[in-house]
């Protein structure tokens, strides 16, 4: 298992979370997601950085949007990019997580982009095999590469992250999206507000160095960005809200609630998103303030720059030649 070359920018050989990135390697991360916006909108979109590379898309857990711009990333940079799906892989006849990883390791793919639903399982599968793993979403823990499209959304549209102030409202306790925009939201120097219900709140929230509401109209106050989740009852044991229609009410993002933002607050949700639960439909489609499929454009160009800056750790094909 090789390190990144310490003259790369970038010194990690894996992106599993926000949490240990500094606030140059996310700059650095959108500074270069920026550059593949605009290759991006060109009718030729192909390059050649990934030529001769192998990438898997290992998903354990369904998606629509993370998938298809992990896979559109790689296919624009040139590599060949394999979707394992879940369904009909041997993970169904019981295989380990680990002896999947053995399996695809041995079969030498250089970038494997992994989404679980366990914390943590795509960290212990980067400990086993030889290539770069990029985490696309681990239980609640983390989503590095959605906080990077929603950091770079916010960047394009308000020119700066710093100083602005983020209200991430809804299932905060199940949200690794929420979790990972917490991390790079305050390495960038924004002010992170949470709004959520206190059963929708993690237990050691007042650690995260973040305001806490759990009254929406308190927590929109003035605030510039509203971003919104969805309530994620697939990982919901129990009671933790009342009815639909109820949290609709106190915490569904509607245009009074919205009124109480600023003028030009923005619209974010990293979807998929339950229309008339979290938010109002009018609202999500609102093209003067939601900035949601902006969003889903962004999301290929910065798996492109992450995609792109681990590739510079790869051992050099013309080596081994
Ligand atoms: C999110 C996810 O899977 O964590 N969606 C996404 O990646 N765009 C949020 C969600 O499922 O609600």
């Amino acid at each position: 298992m090789q390190p990144a070359p310490s003259d790369t920018p970038f010194r990690h050989r894996h992106l599993l979370g926000i949490e240990r990135l500094s606030a140059e390697e996310i700059t650095l991360l959108l500074d270069l997601a920026e550059s593949y916006v605009s290759l991006n909108r060109r009718a030729d979109k192909k390059q050649d950085l990934l030529h001769g590379r192998t990438q898997l898309n290992l998903f354990f857990e369904s998606s629509t949007r993370t998938r298809t711009s992990f896979e559109l990333a790689g296919k624009r940079l040139g590599a060949d990019v394999l979707n394992i799906s879940v369904r009909t892989s041997a993970i169904k006849k019981g295989e380990t997580l680990i002896d999947t990883a053995m399996t695809l390791n041995a079969m030498h793919p250089d970038v494997l982009v992994v989404r679980h639903p366990d914390s943590g399982a795509v960290k212990l599968l980067s400990e086993k095999v030889n290539c770069s793993v990029v985490n696309a979403g681990d239980g609640s823990h983390e989503h590095p590469t959605q906080a990077l499209l929603d950091g770079l959304t916010i960047r394009r549209r308000r020119g700066r992250i710093a100083g602005l102030t983020v209200a991430i409202c809804g299932d905060v306790l199940h949200s690794r999206v929420a979790r990972s925009n917490i991390h790079l939201l305050n390495a960038m120097g924004a002010r992170v507000r949470l709004v959520a219900l206190p059963t929708l709140l993690p237990t050691a929230v007042n650690r995260l160095g973040v305001e806490v509401h759990t009254d929406m109209r308190e927590g929109l106050k003035d605030c510039d960005i509203v971003m919104m989740l969805r309530l994620q009852t697939e990982r919901m044991h129990g009671s933790f809200v009342p009815s639909e229609r109820e949290y609709y009410h106190f915490f569904g993002l509607d245009y009074e609630k919205l009124a109480l933002a600023k003028e030009d607050a923005l619209i974010m949700h990293p979807g998929p998103m339950n229309r008339g639960i979290e938010i109002d439909s009018s609202v999500a489609d609102d093209i003067t303030r939601s900035v949601i499929l902006d969003q889903v454009e962004l999301g290929v160009a910065v798996r492109q720059a992450c995609l792109d800056v681990l590739s510079r750790g790869l051992p050099d094909l013309r080596h081994n030649q």
